[in-house]
């Protein structure tokens, strides 16, 4: 067995076996395959696809490429979630250290920025100190003792993932359905969740355009998920428009700073009580939702979450003070606001456009490895429905560099859509798949 021919059998569109999958996964954690090989191999299975037992197979293969964590001994009803990928998608922040003042212990696996959408470990590592790589007993530790804990892939859990997820992010092989359900359920397995909540995104500034592929990559984690002996619950919810009003790391730390103060945007914190209630849910803390809503908007209003994510900071070795007084969070050279072409109702703020402008301001890579600047990013002022008046802010763009700046402007005055037309405000939901 030898890695070009997996790579050509997959180019040729024909299903890999088991053993040739294995191969392939313990090649890339190993690096016995060089980055090449595994880029021409993810291309190949975006273009051609994969079918449900080769998806169940690479899963299983890169969940077993490091460390197994069992949490079982240690805490019998953890749980964790995991987003799909979006543009302002900061609801880790609010959503973990709330489940964890409810009462249920979260440690949560997170990833960096891939593609056009942002990553929670970028975000919270704009807060000087806060350590995202954790040991595995470290990261034992803090579940066992504090019921919060968020981290990276360590070098040894699902390496192979960690490996091909860099890759994927600059090779443009993101948005692949067997690509992301084993990138997202290879590391909920290994990271040893007894339950697990994947907001899946679709819209625009999803990787998933369509319901149609949403529902097919839920349906897929869903049923990887339990052979895995886990409960999973997906959540179908729009990316068509980004979510909150900012994009960018640091100043998506500010918003949901202040969503756990009580003061965030409305549309992410509805979609935050609605994202912790399910966990709340599925790992037996609440009877229903109803239930569970109650007590997440208790946990919020009480500032027990905004006491947990303070926890959490302190634990990973961040400085409180950044969080305490979130203006002293980086902050661009460039802030400049953009008024509103024309009076009319927004009927589109294309969320793709937005994430990609934000990547270019330099929030996101282009190459692997790339630094991120936490500064820089985008503040969106309104919502599909709203309406504006000629002359009024639209969005506020915070930038590094002068030529940047003038071409983020452009790239985001074209992604505001603004007709004479009344427009319906889009939903935060499609549906829950379990
Ligand atoms: N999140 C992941 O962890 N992997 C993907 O491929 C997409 C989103």
């Amino acid at each position: 067995m030898n890695a070009v021919d997996i790579i050509i059998k997959k180019r040729d569109k024909q299903e890999l076996s088991k053993e040739e999958i294995n191969f392939f996964i313990q090649g890339i954690a190993k690096k016995e395959i060089p980055d090449y090989q595994a880029a021409a191999w993810a291309m190949a299975v975006l273009l051609n696809g994969m079918t449900d037992q080769e998806t169940t197979d690479l899963t299983l293969a890169m969940a077993h490429s490091g460390q197994m964590i069992d949490l079982s001994h240690v805490i019998p009803n953890e749980v964790d979630k995991h987003s799909t990928g979006g543009v302002g998608d900061k609801t880790t922040l609010v959503v973990e250290p709330t489940v964890s003042a409810c009462g249920l212990p979260v440690a949560k696996m997170s990833g960096r920025g891939l593609g056009f959408s942002g990553g929670t470990l970028d975000k919270m590592e704009s807060i000087p100190g806060f350590r995202t790589q954790l040991s595995e007993e470290e990261f034992i530790h803090l579940i066992q003792t504090t019921g919060l804990v968020l981290a990276g892939q360590t070098a040894d859990l699902a390496p192979a993932d960690g490996i091909l997820y860099a890759l994927r992010d600059v090779t443009g092989t993101v948005p692949s359905i067997p690509l992301i359900a084993s990138s997202v359920m290879s590391k909920k397995i290994a990271g040893g969740a007894h339950a697990i909540v994947l907001d899946v995104k679709v819209g625009k500034g999803a990787f998933m355009k369509n319901l149609d592929d949403a529902r097919q990559l839920s349906r897929l984690m869903v049923s990887i998920g339990k052979l895995s002996g886990r409960k999973v619950v997906a959540l179908l919810s729009d990316m068509n428009q980004p979510l909150g009003n900012a994009v960018g790391n640091a100043l998506e730390v500010k918003e949901a700073i202040a969503t756990l103060h009580g003061h965030g945007p409305a549309d992410f914190t509805a979609h935050c009580i609605e994202v912790a209630s399910h966990m709340l849910v599925v790992g037996g803390k609440a009877a229903d939702l109803a239930e569970a809503k109650r007590t997440v908007e208790e946990a919020l209003a009480a500032g027990r979450s905004w006491a947990q994510f303070r926890k959490l900071v302190v634990n990973q070795g961040g400085d409180v003070s950044y969080v305490d007084d979130p203006e002293k969070l980086a902050r661009a050279p460039l802030i400049e606001t953009v008024a509103a072409p024309r009076s009319g109702f927004i009927q589109e703020i294309n969320a793709q456009v937005v994430g990609e402008t934000s990547v270019e301001l330099g929030a996101g890579r282009i190459k692997k490895g790339d630094p991120i600047d936490p500064a820089v990013g985008i503040i969106i002022q309104h919502k599909v429905g709203d309406q504006v008046k000629e002359g009024e802010p639209l969005f506020t763009i915070h930038a590094n560099d002068k030529q940047k700046l003038a071409a983020a402007r452009e790239r985001l005055l074209d992604a505001h859509v603004i007709e004479n037309q009344t427009c319906a405000p889009l939903p935060l939901f499609y549906g829950v798949l379990n």
